[in-house]
C-alpha cells in the first residue's frame, strides 16, 4: 500500500454571476497541493503549511484539508494516522474558492492512499463538511468544480445532486484578484434573506438561460445571461471601483464580468484568449487607478479537477 500521496485542485469561480450557491467553475491554475503520509498514530495532524504566512489553523480539526481528511477516514472505518503539508497557492479570502481547493486536494489525495475506495461524487461531502468549518456554510459551488473540473450546477444539497454542464471549447475565463481580503463568512452576512419576486424571475431566467448558452455554445447567450440582481448588487459595496471595472471589461472583450464567489476577485468569462488578455488587462488599470495591485489569471474553463501529482 502506498504511504504518501500529492494532489492539486484548482481554483473556481462559484456562482458565475446568476447561480448564487448552485454554479461553480474551475481554472487552470493557481491551484493548491496537498500531500498526506500515512502512519499508525490513529490521529490527523498538520504537519507544514507553507504559502499563508501562518494564518491558517496547524488543528487538523480546524484546517479544510484537516477536516477532509478527518471525515474521509471516519467514513471509511479507518484508524490510520495522517500528516497534511499544505502549500497553499491561492490567496485567502480571495473569492477563487481557496478553502475549498485544499479540502478537495486533501481528499483526493487520501482517497488514492486507500486505493481509490470512493468515487469523486462520494467524496464531495467530506469537501463539503470542510467549507462549513471555514465559511460558516457547507456549500458545494466551489468544491464540485475543483473536484469535478468543468461547470458544476448543484441542484440540491439535500440529497446533493451535482450537474456537470458542458462548455464551449473557446470560453475563456478571467480572475483578477485585486490585494484586498473579504471574508466568505462576512460576504454572507451582507446578504439580505428574501427578494422580491421580480428579482427572482430575473435571476432564475439568467441561470436557466445560462445553462443553454453553454450547451448551445452560444456565446452572446452565455454573455446576456451573467446578470446577478440578488448578489452582486451588495457585495459590490465591498468592492471599490466595482461596477465602473465591470462595464470597462465588457466594452474591452469580456461576455460578461462579475464578482468572483464572495469577493473581491472578479471574474469574466470571454470567446477566445486574446479577449481574455484586452478586458483583464481593463481591470486591471482600473485597479491601479485606485492605487490597487492585483494578479491577473486567465485560462480556458479546466474540464479535469484535481488530480494526483505523485
Ligand atoms: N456561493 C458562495 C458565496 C461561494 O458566494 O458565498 C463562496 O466562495
Amino acid at each position: 500500500m502506498k504511504t504518501k500521496a500529492k494532489a492539486f485542485a484548482p481554483a473556481t469561480i462559484a456562482n458565475v454571476s446568476c447561480g448564487f450557491d448552485v454554479f461553480g467553475l474551475a481554472i487552470d491554475a493557481p491551484g493548491d497541493e496537498v500531500e498526506i503520509s500515512l502512519n499508525d498514530s490513529g490521529s490527523v495532524r498538520m504537519k507544514a503549511i507553507f504559502g499563508d504566512e501562518g494564518r491558517l489553523p496547524m488543528d487538523a480539526s480546524q484546517n479544510t484539508a484537516g477536516v477532509a481528511v478527518i471525515e474521509f477516514l471516519k467514513s471509511i472505518g479507518k484508524n490510520s494516522g495522517a500528516q497534511i503539508t499544505l502549500h497553499k497557492k491561492l490567496p485567502l479570502g480571495s473569492g477563487m474558492g481557496s478553502s475549498a481547493a485544499s479540502a478537495v486536494a486533501a481528499v483526493v489525495a487520501i482517497n488514492h492512499l486507500f486505493d481509490e475506495p470512493l468515487s469523486r461524487e462520494q467524496l464531495l461531502p467530506f469537501a463539503m463538511e470542510a467549507e462549513r468549518i471555514a465559511c460558516g456554510s457547507a456549500h458545494a459551488d466551489n468544491v464540485a468544480p475543483s473536484l469535478f473540473g468543468g461547470l458544476t450546477l448543484i441542484r440540491t444539497n439535500n440529497p446533493l445532486d451535482v450537474i456537470s454542464i458542458p462548455t464551449p471549447d473557446d470560453l475563456t475565463c478571467v480572475l483578477v484578484h485585486p490585494h484586498i481580503e473579504v471574508k466568505t463568512r462576512d460576504a454572507r452576512q451582507v446578504l439580505k434573506q428574501t427578494i422580491p419576486l421580480k428579482d427572482g424571475i430575473t435571476q432564475w431566467a439568467n441561470t436557466a438561460a445560462l445553462v443553454a448558452g453553454m450547451m448551445k455554445q452560444d456565446y452572446a447567450l452565455i454573455g446576456r445571461s451573467l446578470v446577478d440582481v440578488v448578489v452582486e448588487p451588495m457585495r459590490a459595496l465591498l468592492i471599490p471601483g466595482f461596477d465602473r471595472i465591470k462595464s470597462k471589461a465588457i466594452t474591452s472583450g469580456a461576455l460578461g464580468c462579475g464578482i468572483s464567489g464572495s469577493g473581491p476577485t472578479i471574474f469574466c468569462l470571454c470567446e477566445g484568449m486574446a479577449n481574455a488578455n484586452r478586458a483583464g488587462k481593463s481591470i486591471q488599470e482600473e485597479f491601479e487607478t485606485m492605487n490597487l495591485r492585483s494578479e491577473i489569471f486567465i485560462s480556458h474553463v479546466n474540464k479535469k479537477g484535481a488530480y494526483i501529482i505523485d
